[in-house]
């Protein structure tokens, strides 16, 4: 990436258009910020890296259309976070809603979790992201920086620990 090509008035530039949808996914560090472009069926979408439940890393999740919103699913506990808005989504039962038949479960909104960055392109194919510059407090920024390394290692120490004791417990039925 040409070094002359970075930060020009808040927009980071990310790679060539070509380059980027050949990738599919490309991690980017921006301002300090570790951020995940993905190429999906002719559109970007630029999220934090990792997810906001537990660190985990969205850049293998899949990409679905789930209750009319595309997202990435995490492949740590497979959380549903929406590419556009940054929603995490969970699907649930609403059995007094009619004409709904009961217990038909749908998706709702937990409210945005995670992140979400602007991606322009020029009509040259350059593509730049403009991070985020929204002030709330968003679950997916306790995972950025040098704290959210620590607390991702945190995470992931305690993913192992878990996953070693369900064998262990697996062991002895
Ligand atoms: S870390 Fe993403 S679902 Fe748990």
């Amino acid at each position: 990436m040409a070094e002359e090509k970075q930060p020009i008035g808040g927009l980071h530039f990310v790679g060539r258009k070509e380059e980027l949808m050949a990738a599919k996914r490309s991690c980017r560090t921006l301002a300090g910020r570790d951020v995940l472009i993905i190429s999906h069926q002719g559109g970007f979408y630029a999220i934090d890296s990792y997810c906001y439940h537990a660190g985990g890393d969205l850049q293998s999740g899949d990409i679905e259309e789930i209750g009319g919103k595309l997202c990435i699913i995490c492949p740590n506990h497979k959380f549903k976070i929406s590419l556009v808005g940054g929603e995490g989504l969970y699907k649930a039962s609403a059995p007094r809603e009619e004409p709904r038949p009961p217990h038909a479960p749908q998706w709702f909104s937990k409210g945005v979790k995670q992140r979400v960055h602007v991606v322009t392109e020029t009509a040259g194919g350059d593509v730049y992201v403009r991070l985020s510059e929204e002030a709330r407090w968003r679950e997916s920024d306790f995972y950025q920086g040098e704290k959210g390394e620590e607390e991702r290692a945190k995470a992931a120490a305690a993913e192992e620990e878990k996953k070693k004791k369900k064998k262990e417990k697996k062991g002895k039925m």
